[in-house]
C-alpha cells in the first residue's frame, strides 16, 4: 500500500484518521500509547509543511454527543506532545461551518482535531454524506488508525472513496510486523493463545495452525480443551458451546503436525478472587468445586522453554487472571520468556499488551500492536477495510 512517503503533502490539507480510543478514568487519559504511536505520522506531516486535520472516535457514544466521550482530553495531550496549539472545535455535528472555515484557513504545520466522529450516527454506518463531509475538509486522506482498521466506517474507509488515500507510519509498521510474523516467520514459530473464551479465538487458532510450528494454549480457554479431552475441570470457566470445536482443533493440530501445548499443571482456587486460598494441581486432578486461575510452575517452565528457543513468537491473550496478583505468575513467566527470547516477539494487542506494560517489559518486545480486535482479525487472515481502501503502490 502507498504511505505518506509516496504522496506530496507539502502545503496540502491532510486529514488523518487516528485511533485515539484511549482508556480514560474520570476524564483523564490513563494510557496514551495510542496517541504517542501516532506521533511519527503527525510529526512527519508537520515537518513537511502539511496542514493537518486529525480525527478519531473515543468509546461508543452511538451517534449522540455524550460529552463523556469528548476528545478534549486528547486535544490537550496532543498539544503537550507536539508542543503546539491544537485547534479543537467541539461540536455534535463534528463538521460544521466553523470547522470548515478553520480547516480552510489552516497554515502549513498547523494542526486541528475534530470532535469524536462517533458523535454522528452516520459514522459507524459508513454513511456516504458524512464521508463526503469529512473528505470535503482536505486534499488527502491518511489512515493511521490500525486499532480501528477492522471497522468499515465513514472516517476509516468511506472517506477513501473521495480522496487519494494512503497509510500512515503506524499502519505500515503494524502490517509489517504482524504480517511478517505470520506470513514469513523465522522458524521455529511459536504462537501463544490465551484469554477466556475459545469462541473469540477460533478463527485465529485455525489460521495460525497453518503457519506455526508450536501452538501454546493457556488461559481460560484451556479448560474448554481439557473438557474436550475428557478431564474434570471443577468450576473452571467453560465455553460449553465450543467443546466440540476444541476437540476438532486438537485433531487438526495433530494431523497438521503442529505441536500443541496445553498446561500440565495449574493454580486453582475456590473463588474468583485474589485472596481466595489457592493450591497447585496437575491438570487432570482439578478438585470438584475449585477453578483454575493460572498455570502452575511445571507449565511455566514448559512454556518458557518453548518460547525462549523460538525465532518468532506471537502472543495473544494472558495465560492466567493476571489482574489479580496471586494469579499473575504464569503470565509474568510467559512475558519474561518473551523478553529473553532472541527472536522476533510480537504482542497482539489487548490484554497481553496491557500485561507486558504492567510488568515493565514493553521495551523488550519487538512489536506491541495497538490493535485489540483489529490485530485479532489481522491474525485471522482477514482483510481489514481500513487498509483495503488505501491506494496500491
Ligand atoms: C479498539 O479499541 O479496539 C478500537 O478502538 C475499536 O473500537 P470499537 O470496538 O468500539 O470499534
Amino acid at each position: 500500500k502507498k504511505t505518506v512517503r509516496d504522496i506530496e503533502v507539502s502545503g496540502r490539507t491532510v486529514i488523518v484518521r487516528c485511533d485515539f480510543n484511549v482508556p480514560m478514568q474520570d476524564g483523564a487519559i490513563t494510557d496514551d500509547i495510542r496517541i504517542t504511536s501516532a506521533m511519527p505520522t503527525i510529526k512527519y506531516l508537520i515537518e513537511k509543511g502539511a496542514k493537518v486535520i486529525l480525527m478519531s472516535h473515543l468509546g461508543r457514544p452511538e451517534g449522540t454527543a455524550d460529552m463523556k466521550y469528548t476528545l478534549n482530553p486528547v486535544a490537550e495531550r496532543l498539544g503537550q506532545l507536539l508542543n503546539k496549539d491544537i485547534c479543537f472545535i467541539s461540536t455534535p455535528e463534528v463538521v460544521n461551518e466553523e470547522v470548515k472555515e478553520k480547516a480552510g484557513s489552516l497554515k502549513a504545520g498547523e494542526v486541528m482535531l475534530l470532535e469524536n466522529v462517533r458523535f454522528r450516527k452516520e459514522e459507524t454506518k459508513n454513511g456516504t454524506e458524512f464521508s463526503k463531509e469529512l473528505a470535503g475538509l482536505a486534499d488527502i486522506f491518511v489512515n493511521d488508525a490500525f486499532g480501528t482498521a477492522h471497522r468499515a466506517h465513514s472516517s476509516t474507509a468511506g472517506i477513501a472513496d473521495y480522496l487519494p488515500a494512503v497509510s500512515g507510519f503506524l499502519i505500515e509498521k503494524e502490517v509489517q510486523f504482524l504480517g511478517n510474523a505470520v506470513e514469513n516467520p523465522e522458524r521455529p514459530f511459536v504462537a501463544i493463545m490465551g484469554g477466556a473464551k475459545v469462541g473469540d479465538k477460533i478463527l485465529v487458532i485455525e489460521n495460525l495452525l497453518k503457519k506455526v510450528d508450536t501452538l501454546i494454549i493457556g488461559g481460560g480457554m484451556a479448560y474448554t480443551f481439557f473438557k474436550a479431552k475428557g478431564y474434570e475441570i471443577g468450576t473452571s470457566i467453560l465455553d460449553a458451546e465450543n467443546v466440540g470445536l476444541a476437540a476438532e482443533l486438537l485433531k487438526k493440530a495433530d494431523s497438521m503436525g503442529v505441536k500443541l501445548l496445553l498446561p500440565v499443571d495449574i493454580k486453582v482456587a475456590k473463588e474468583f478472587a485474589n485472596d481466595s486460598v489457592a493450591a497447585y494441581c496437575d491438570m487432570d486432578q482439578i478438585p470438584a468445586g475449585m477453578m483454575g486461575l493460572d498455570i502452575g510452575p511445571k507449565t511455566q517452565k514448559l512454556f518458557a522453554e518453548e518460547v525462549r528457543s523460538a525465532k518468532t513468537v506471537v502472543w495473544n491473550g494472558p495465560v492466567g487472571v493476571f489482574e489479580m496478583p496471586n494469579f499473575a505468575e504464569g503470565t509474568i513467566a510467559v512475558a519474561r520468556a518473551l523478553s529473553e527470547c532472541g527472536g522476533i516477539t510480537v504482542i497482539g494487542g489487548g490484554d497481553s499488551a496491557a500485561a507486558v506494560e504492567q510488568f515493565g517489559l514493553a521495551d523488550k518486545m519487538t512489536h506491541i500492536s495497538t490493535g485489540g480486535g483489529a490485530s485479532l482479525e489481522f491474525l485471522e487472515g482477514k482483510i481489514l477495510p481500513g487498509i483495503a481502501c488505501l491506494q496500491e503502490k
